[in-house]
């Protein structure tokens, strides 16, 4: 949307716009950067101090893709005054500043607005040393890729609109969706890996594609690795596809080839907008035990980044 506006650069500007990553950063001094980040949107789940939860585990977890430590956060809302009990907008709020203390993550402030729709999110600061900083841009062709939570939050979200979804797969994906990042992004950076980045409304290709072409390598994806919520296989082969799959797909169908096998609902789920998802990581093979280790049992190895990018990058779906 800022193509062809003129931005302002700065020799502290560390990672911006152009560079398309998780979150801005922007040096302090010689070993301080800060990380910035900003994430709302309309209500994904009735209850809500669970959305609240939610809004907030996914404004953090853009920092913790970033591997800096979250240290302040500003609540944003938009908020039908005339029709909505003002009880819910505390129920919500209450949400995110559980998961804010959770995350050990000051509240400073915010700003609400009246609006038709109801909306909620936060920016998030963090901090990080300014060569630490985990960016997409930095897997090397041999790298492990591991994902560190399961697929099919979007599917599921669409499911319930329509009553569809099973209690068992709306609370499965409430769990992770509530999960802060921290754990993993914690180990990821004391391993030391090669690049990161946050699974949300891209879809795990949308993002992976980021990665690689930030990186300028490929990617193989095997996609009987990839963890998959409960009822999301059944869901995707009855074609309950929220919207966004269909733009992910579009957007990225140059970059990525499926392998013959596989069936159009494994691309779906592939390309389903995650919210709050986990974090893919690009690690060393020497590393990745030592990894999977630390990350807790939830982070699997899905695939492997490889040099030679067809057609300028490539995706590849193995079943
Ligand atoms: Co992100
Ligand atoms: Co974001
Ligand atoms: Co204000």
């Amino acid at each position: 949307m800022l193509c062809g506006l003129p931005l302002i650069s700065s020799p502290n500007l560390l990672v911006g716009l152009e560079d398309a990553d998780d979150a801005g950063v922007y040096k302090l001094t010689d070993d301080l950067a800060i990380i910035q980040t900003l994430d709302f949107f309309t209500p994904i789940v009735d209850d809500p101090y669970t959305f609240g939860q939610i809004a907030a585990a996914n404004a953090l977890s853009d920092v913790y893709a970033m591997g800096g430590k979250p240290i302040t956060a500003m609540n944003i809302v938009c908020f039908p005054v005339e029709t909505m009990d003002i009880s819910v907008l505390r129920e919500i709020l209450k949400g995110g500043l559980d998961k804010l203390h959770e995350a050990e993550v000051v509240l400073l402030g915010g700003h609400s607005v009246d609006d038709s729709e109801l909306k909620y999110g936060l920016s998030v600061t963090g901090v990080i040393h300014p060569q630490k900083i985990m960016t997409k841009g930095g897997a090397q062709a041999g790298d492990i890729l591991v994902l560190t939570k399961p697929l099919g939050t979007g599917l599921i979200s669409t499911a319930q609109k329509g009553e569809l979804a099973d209690e068992e797969a709306v609370n499965a994906s409430v769990k992770y969706m509530t999960t802060l990042n921290k754990e993993a992004s914690e180990a990821m950076m004391s391993v030391g890996v090669n690049a990161c980045t946050d699974i949300t409304g891209f879809g795990l290709l949308g993002h992976a594609c980021e990665m690689a072409e930030n990186s300028k390598v490929g990617m193989e994806i095997d996609f009987s690795s990839i963890p998959l919520l409960p009822q999301v296989e059944e869901l995707a082969k009855m074609g309950l596809v929220p919207a966004g799959t269909y733009r992910n797909k579009e957007f990225r169908s140059d970059m990525v080839e499926f392998a013959p096998t596989c069936a159009e609902w494994v691309s779906d789920v592939l390309f389903d907008p995650q919210t709050s998802g986990g974090l893919l990581i690009s690690v060393s093979p020497e590393k990745v035990d030592e990894l999977l280790a630390k990350c807790g049992r939830e982070a699997v190895v899905i695939g492997r980044v490889t040099s030679e990018p067809k057609a300028g990058n490539n995706a590849q779906c193995k079943t």
